[in-house]
């Protein structure tokens, strides 16, 4: 697993093509046929591949409303791999409604099934989709995602909206937050820097700057922000740690909203 795991980091392959990843990036990847199916999502495939039933179980434990029937569920930015198609699977085997939310060039490479809606569309711009689902859903799933939304868009507003489509008891998991703080914290501990040797296979400590300004990048003040921003909002909300087996458990971590 790379040491210097960042957003930029996992995309860097295609930044060197793209220039940068954003939602219109992923647009573009999704139809890009000489990129694999992680590629296309931007990740490389070791950091996805043969992990991603660990990374649904994780998910399943989180939001207990994918266990039950005739749920309403979401998925904002669902991508295109197997963690998708196994919520997919999940969702018509209960009997949800789900809600697929990405661009067209993403949802285009998901199966179809019965209760399942593909809403192209950035979150939050769709008016119509917010209206429909105020107050209803069961469980949002926002995996991988919200680090793109905080590098380009606002996201105070895509919170808000998602909170308001939340019904009584409903959950959200914004999942696999690249927390630089955390990284950082990782990276300078004993356990870190051995991590670090073994993946490179050289006798070197990992660099961490500590005190300096990271644009683009979420840090524990913008994570302990939402949990705020979700609190006085009058939801309960929580930083939980990701299934040790997960392939950045160590560096990310995932935030659980509740509606009481
Ligand atoms: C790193 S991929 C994660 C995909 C999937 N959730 C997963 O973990 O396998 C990020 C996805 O979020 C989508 N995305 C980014 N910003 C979005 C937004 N504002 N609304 C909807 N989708 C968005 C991208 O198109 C892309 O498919």
């Amino acid at each position: 697993m790379s040491s210097t795991d960042t957003p930029s980091h996992n995309v860097a392959a295609y930044l060197s093509r793209y220039g940068k990843v954003g939602f219109e990036d992923f647009r573009r990847m999704a139809a890009d046929a000489s990129l694999s199916t992680w590629e296309k999502i931007g990740f490389p495939d070791s950091y996805r591949k043969g992990f991603e039933e660990h990374i649904f179980a994780d998910i399943q434990h989180k939001l207990p409303a994918l266990g039950g029937t005739q749920q309403v569920i979401l998925d904002i930015g669902a991508g295109c791999s197997d963690l998708p198609r196994q919520l997919i699977a999940q969702c018509i085997a209960q009997q949800h409604r789900l809600v697929l939310l990405d661009s067209a060039e993403m949802l285009s490479l998901l199966p179809d099934g019965t209760g399942v809606e593909k809403v192209a569309a950035r979150f939050p711009d769709c008016p119509p989709l917010l209206e429909d689902l105020h107050g209803r859903v069961n469980a949002i799933l926002c995996y991988s995602v919200f680090q793109y939304v905080f590098a380009e868009g606002n996201i105070w507003s895509f919170l808000d909206a998602s909170l308001a489509l939340l019904a009584p008891g409903g959950s959200m998991l914004i999942g696999d937050v690249p927390n630089i703080s955390r990284r950082k914290r990782f990276f300078a501990s004993e356990t870190g820097i051995a991590h670090h040797k073994q993946f490179t296979g050289r006798d070197e400590v990992p660099e961490v700057h500590f005190n300096r300004s990271e644009p683009g990048l979420i840090d524990d003040a913008v994570v302990l922000s939402v949990l705020g921003r979700c609190r006085a909002a009058g939801f309960d909300a929580f930083v939980v740690p990701q299934d040790s087996r997960l392939p950045m458990a160590n560096r990310r971590e995932d935030i659980l909203i509740t509606r009481p």
